[in-house]
């Protein structure tokens, strides 16, 4: 399959590692800043290049586009890639507004294309095997689950404009980071019910806020916590998932990452002294397993691991996020329609 990248910043970078690992060919690339065209172009011998990425799509080969502008762009290039027939793997969040999100759904629909988002994490081993231990029931009633996403952006001083300025970026680091653990809180534990939200520019002075907290209720009744953050201590991406019967663990903090299930099933185990089962993972990163999930989607070999619906979904929780922490107060997702 040939395939363009629309943006050739950092996460173009995965995208076509994900392209090439999985057999596609990257045969064109856009970008508005011509020294990261043609260093990207030069880089990746790609035969094609583009300052405007609508010479990009009117390319006949190309069955397939990548959306890795700024957040506020992905709007109109992932319309544009729809109306011209491309199958699209929109970067997160699939856009900034409730209404944008959902004529990019119905975009891809009417145009009959694929269009997946790029919440990675579903595609990350260890989220898959949590899934299935959920969905065997082994955890028994999920009570709460944890998930944190947190960086310092390398101990850099400063964060760059597509993330740190409000008409580029749209958000801080709950959009950026919290959009990805919103939308592994809905595949872990369903619909939200409600969130609560507080947020602030707590390290950078920068326009939008870089360390950010959610409190949710799903409808299930279980409660959930999303902690996002550029002012962490290094990195750190892990979620926690408690049950009535047993507890799933997985962080990136300590080394290797491990998925950690605590269980009492042996004779004599206690909560103290538990079963436990550690699970890790080899091969290709989430980020190229996430592409090659696209593919597949587009192949009609699996169903999209990460829709257009889910991708809304997750812009409707950061957006009721906000605006919980505008009001401080919690807000009910159910026909939330609020911007940001
Ligand atoms: N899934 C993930 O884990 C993950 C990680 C990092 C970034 N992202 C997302 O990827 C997107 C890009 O992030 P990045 O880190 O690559 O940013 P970046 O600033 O490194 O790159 C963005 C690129 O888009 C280009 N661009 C801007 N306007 C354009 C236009 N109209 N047409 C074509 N190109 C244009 C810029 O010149 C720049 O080269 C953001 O939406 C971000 O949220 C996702």
């Amino acid at each position: 399959m040939k395939v363009g990248l629309i943006g050739a910043g950092g996460i173009a970078g995965t995208h076509h590692k994900g392209y090439l690992a999985n057999g596609a060919r990257v045969v064109a690339i856009a970008d508005i800043n011509p020294a990261a065209l043609e260093a990207r172009q030069l880089e990746w011998n790609i035969p094609h290049a583009f300052t405007d990425y609508r010479d990009l799509l009117k390319l006949p080969e190309i069955e397939a586009v990548s959306v890795c502008t700024p957040n506020a762009l992905h709007y109109s290039a992932t319309i544009a890639a729809a109306r011209a027939g491309k199958h699209i793997l929109c970067e997160k969040p699939l856009s900034l507004s409730l209404g944008e999100a959902t004529a990019m759904v119905k975009a891809a629909a009417k145009a009959s294309v694929t269009l997946q988002v790029n919440h990675h994490l579903r595609s990350n081993g260890a989220a898959f095997k949590a899934r299935q231990i959920l969905d065997s029931g082994a955890l028994g009633r999920v009570t709460f689950i944890r998930l944190r996403q947190a960086h310092d952006w390398g101990g850099s001083p400063q964060v760059r404009d597509s993330f740190g300025k409000k008409n580029l970026a749209g958000g801080g680091t709950l959009l950026d980071n919290g959009c990805h653990m919103l939308d592994l809180a809905r595949y872990f534990g369903g619909p939200v019910q409600e969130v609560y939200a507080r947020m602030g520019a707590l390290k950078f002075g920068i326009e939008v806020e870089d360390t950010a907290h959610a409190s949710l209720r799903f409808t299930s009744g279980a409660i959930g916590e999303v902690e996002a953050s550029w002012s962490a201590t290094g990195w750190e991406e892990g979620f926690w998932i408690y049950g009535t019967q047993g507890a799933l663990e997985y962080t990136n903090r300590y080394g290797k990452p491990v998925l950690r299930h605590s269980f009492r099933v042996s004779p004599g185990t206690t909560w103290a002294e538990p079963d436990v089962a550690l699970y890790d993972f080899a091969g290709e990163p989430s980020h190229t397993r996430h592409v090659g999930n696209f593919l597949a989607a587009i192949r009609g070999e699996r169903p999209v691991i990460c829709s257009g619906e889910d991708g809304l979904e997750a812009v409707r929780l950061v957006l009721a996020s906000y605006q919980s922490a505008r009001l401080n107060q919690p807000i009910q997702l159910k026909g939330f329609k609020g911007a940001l």
